[in-house]
């Protein structure tokens, strides 16, 4: 077990493209992924992509708890394709089954410390391979499409900030609560306007 550092926005291997690979088996690969799970659990991420620890190979992992979809969906069931238990993807491709984004605050280990407001497609597929090289094709929705997206985009050189529409919302973590309340006062000020 090995919990290796993180690369922080900046350095170029964030930035490049990440390479296929070839065969998901070989022991060099097991050993990255692992190190990937003991590293995303050290810093208690919801997922990781294998480029965030200096590897630039088209792999991630990340977990959608049920907990999360649970409450996001309230009284109701949450939708199965909601939630994903911890999982490792391999050479990943997504297709995107909807034209709905909606807004959902993102951080990413390598850029500590910030949070942003980041448009996300609510609905996709995406396939990819396991560990042991079995196929794996799942739907996605909620936070489940959040973090696949958010993940896989780490292999094309992207990080959560480039997909911000509005750079006023990329807070610092210390200043998160008192950002929302006041985003919160606005909306309720809107909806309430002062007699005049
Ligand atoms: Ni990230």
């Amino acid at each position: 077990m090995a919990i290796r550092k993180i690369a922080r926005m900046g350095h170029p291997v964030l930035m490049e493209p990440a390479k296929p690979v070839s065969d998901p088996t070989m022991p060099e690969i097991r050993l990255i992924l692992r190190d990937m799970i003991d590293t995303m659990i050290d810093a208690k991420g919801a997922g990781l992509a294998a480029p965030q620890i200096y590897e630039p190979l088209r792999m991630v992992i990340f977990e959608a708890p049920k907990i999360r979809a649970q409450a996001e969906a309230g009284d109701s069931e949450p939708d199965l394709a909601a939630y994903a238990p911890r999982t490792v993807l391999i050479n990943p491709e997504i297709e995107i089954l909807t034209e709905d984004t909606a807004p959902g605050w993102e951080g990413c280990l390598s850029v500590p410390g910030l949070r942003g407001l980041v448009p996300r497609y609510t609905y996709l597929r995406y396939r990819g391979v396991n560990e042991d090289g079995e196929p794996i094709e799942r739907e996605a929705r909620g936070f489940h499409a959040r973090v696949v997206q958010h993940e896989c985009d780490h292999l094309d050189g992207v990080l959560f900030p480039q997909r911000m529409r509005d750079m006023r919302s990329l807070v610092f973590e210390s200043e998160w609560t008192e950002f929302r309340e006041a985003m919160q006062r606005k909306r309720d000020d809107r909806r309430n306007p002062a007699a005049p």
